[in-house]
């Protein structure tokens, strides 16, 4: 039978873990039942024992928990698990230290029930193994396919299959065999590097550290054998470099420096540097520690770099090899594993912070949902706790990143929500999705300030927004006959109108509602461009779309309204009978009763319906975009 093989000095606590030994991060999955606790515990325990007292307490803890005579409860020796707060969830995940003569070890140890997936793919995003535990008896559970794909999911690419309970099934070979060749057809496409099944008793230690003849049909190496002689993946030195600046260091006139986490890759002085996303380019000049200058910085350390020019660096960029720079966008395909109670909502505000950079982000589009259990992608609406599914996001602005595959460092991130400050998600970037791919922007010979200076006036756009039944249209209308009357050249693009044309494809989901404010802001860029004064009358309800809208024009030529009336009277009025259809359920996601409108907070122009007449606001309009005065007559022309 295997004796406890010691493995050299191990250290249960982590604090004295030498510095010179290699160190490997992984992950254990697989259920209490699986025998998890005691496979743990046995590690800790044949790598390097605790110290006596907890020996002891071991020893006594073993009789009174009613283990097999002589046999030791190695579950003991692992405390309840340690909860992480992480972003005001928590993330139950207890990493452990322990060392060998020839390695350091962190493994990160998560409960295996179902619900906990979002606890594993914590665990799982810094490990390079994973351990998958499977109990002879029962071989490949539904548990242990999704235990597999989040482990894939995560980027760990070499899994060891510990076949433990072997005692309980003989010790005979053809179960072990039969399992082994089942994992892997299961595994086939996950794309796993490296599997390796070992056949395990964790009470007896049984291919723990020491070989046994029980299983002289075995000959491939023990579990620490192979934790200890793994090739650690080197990719993170050789990958083109990443450092994700903290911020400006600047503790005297005389020196300019930026910190940051080097997160892939290496740097010397005299190396040719991006900085994402600005994409200046420029050469390291020192690389500064607290001990003094380094020739040489690598993954792994936080330095201070200074550069031959001056640049300017914010915490977030990143700062790349300049002949490999990361990708550089704001619309990204990702995955996501969802973490939060409150299920996903499309094209919602999250936060997504993505190294040291946090942006406000949406989900624009749900590709589908995978099944963990077939990894078969499925329709799907929405993402609830620990679904994972395949989106396309919309940042904020365009940030820097590398395909999680690439690069976990920058090409993880998660998503926060922004009310309840939750972790919502954790999500893996795939790619850049190119809007305007080979698409160039064509120069034309007659501009717009040519074509507004010919109809004599300002262009612009004035944003009407509101409920329905708030009096945007009516509002609409009079500013255009009182513009109409001093010869103004306009236009009203009214929600019901352009939705019986351009926009008939569309409904009122969130998405469509987007896409429809899309659509119609590009529209109205495309009419004040062409010199007219545009009238936009739609609800709008997102605060984001607006946004949108007003991003695409100069800044003066953006007048957003509010047309404001309570619920209470936009429902009395009711010019179509919506409202009441609505109350009655005939009509789903109305604005204001089952749909949200998020007013404006500082628009150019707040009109109370209620208490101004509708050619009072006009007027009150029509003087704002006079006053403005016109194109190149004016001398403050466009
Ligand atoms: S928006 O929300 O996408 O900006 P839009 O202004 O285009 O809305 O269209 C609103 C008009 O569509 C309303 O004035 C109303 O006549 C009609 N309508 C039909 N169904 C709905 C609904 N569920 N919510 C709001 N308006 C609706």
């Amino acid at each position: 039978m295997a004796d406890g093989g010691l493995h050299g000095k191990g250290q249960v606590g982590g604090e004295a873990l030498s510095p010179q030994r290699d160190l490997l991060r992984f992950i254990t999955c697989g259920s209490v039942d699986d025998g998890k606790s005691t496979l743990i515990g046995r590690l800790l325990y044949d790598a390097g024992a605790p110290p006596q007292d907890e020996l002891e307490r071991l020893e006594r803890d073993s009789l009174r928990s009613g283990s097999a005579a002589g046999r030791l409860d190695f579950s003991l020796l692992v405390d309840g698990l340690a909860a992480e707060r992480e972003q005001g969830i928590t993330i139950d995940v207890a990493y452990r230290y322990f060392a060998t003569d020839k390695r350091k070890f962190i493994v990160a140890d998560t409960p295996g029930h179902e619900q906990y997936t979002r606890n594993m793919a914590t665990g799982a995003s810094t490990a390079e193994v994973a351990v998958i535990l499977i109990d002879a008896r029962k071989g490949v559970l539904t548990q242990t396919r999704r235990h597999s794909f989040l482990v894939s999911l995560m980027g760990i690419r070499k899994v060891v299959l510990a076949v433990n309970k072997m005692d309980l099934v003989g010790y005979d070979q053809a179960v072990f065999d039969a399992i082994v060749a089942d994992y892997r057809a299961f595994a086939a496409p996950l794309g796993f590097t490296e599997i390796q099944a070992i056949p395990v008793c964790a009470p007896d230690g049984v291919n723990v550290a020491a070989r046994s003849t029980s299983t002289d049909w075995y000959d491939g190496p023990t579990l620490i054998q192979y934790l200890e002689t793994v090739p650690l993946t080197e990719a993170s030195l050789k990958a083109p470099l990443r450092m994700s600046v903290q911020g400006a260091v600047r503790p005297d006139p005389e020196f300019r420096g930026v910190s940051g986490l080097i997160t892939s890759g290496h740097v010397q002085p005299g190396d040719t540097v991006r900085v994402c996303p600005s994409g200046r380019t420029t050469t390291v000049a020192r690389i500064v520690t607290y001990d003094g200058d380094l020739p040489l910085a690598v993954a792994g350390q936080s330095v201070v770099l200074t550069f031959a020019d001056e640049v300017d660096a914010s915490r977030g960029d990143v700062i790349a090899a300049a002949d490999a720079p990361p990708q550089i966008a704001d619309t990204v395909t990702a995955t996501l594993v969802w973490m939060d109670d409150a299920p996903l909502a499309l094209n919602r505000d999250y936060l997504l912070k993505l190294g040291a950079r946090t942006v406000a982000a949406k989900v624009t589009d749900l590709h589908h949902r995978i099944d963990v259990n077939t990894l078969q992608p499925v329709a799907a609406e929405t993402l609830a706790l620990n679904g994972v599914g395949e989106v396309t996001l919309r940042l904020d602005q365009a940030a820097p990143f590398d395909p999680y595959d690439e690069a976990r460092d920058t090409g993880g991130f998660i998503l926060i929500d922004r009310l309840s400050n939750a972790t919502a998600a954790a999500g893996m970037l795939r790619q850049a999705v190119r809007r305007a791919d080979n698409i160039h922007w064509q120069a034309q010979s007659v501009d717009r300030s040519a074509r507004a200076r010919m109809k004599g006036q300002r262009p612009a756009v004035l944003w009407l927004t509101g409920l329905s039944g708030a009096g945007k249209s009516t509002l609409a209308n009079r500013i255009e006959l009182q513009l109409q009357a001093t010869g103004r050249h306009t236009y009203i693009l009214d929600g019901d109108n352009v939705r019986h044309g351009l926009n008939k494809d569309l409904g009122f989901t969130e998405a469509d509602r987007v896409e429809n404010i899309r659509r119609v802001a590009e529209v109205a860029r495309l009419m004040a461009d062409a010199g007219l004064i545009v009238l936009v009358a739609f609800i709008s309800p997102f605060r984001a779309d607006r946004d949108l809208a007003r991003s695409l024009m100069p800044a003066d030529e953006f007048i957003e309204v509010h047309v404001d009336a309570p619920l209470a009277v936009a429902e009395a009025r009711d010019p179509k009978g919506l409202y009441r259809k609505a109350r009655a359920g005939e009509l789903k996601n109305f604005t204001g009763i089952d749909s949200p409108y998020e007013p404006p907070l500082s628009p150019e122009v707040y009109i109370d319906t209620t208490t101004t007449s509708p050619d009072d606001a006009a007027a009150q309009i029509v003087r704002l975009i006079e006053q403005r005065g016109l194109p190149g007559l004016d001398g403050d022309g466009i």
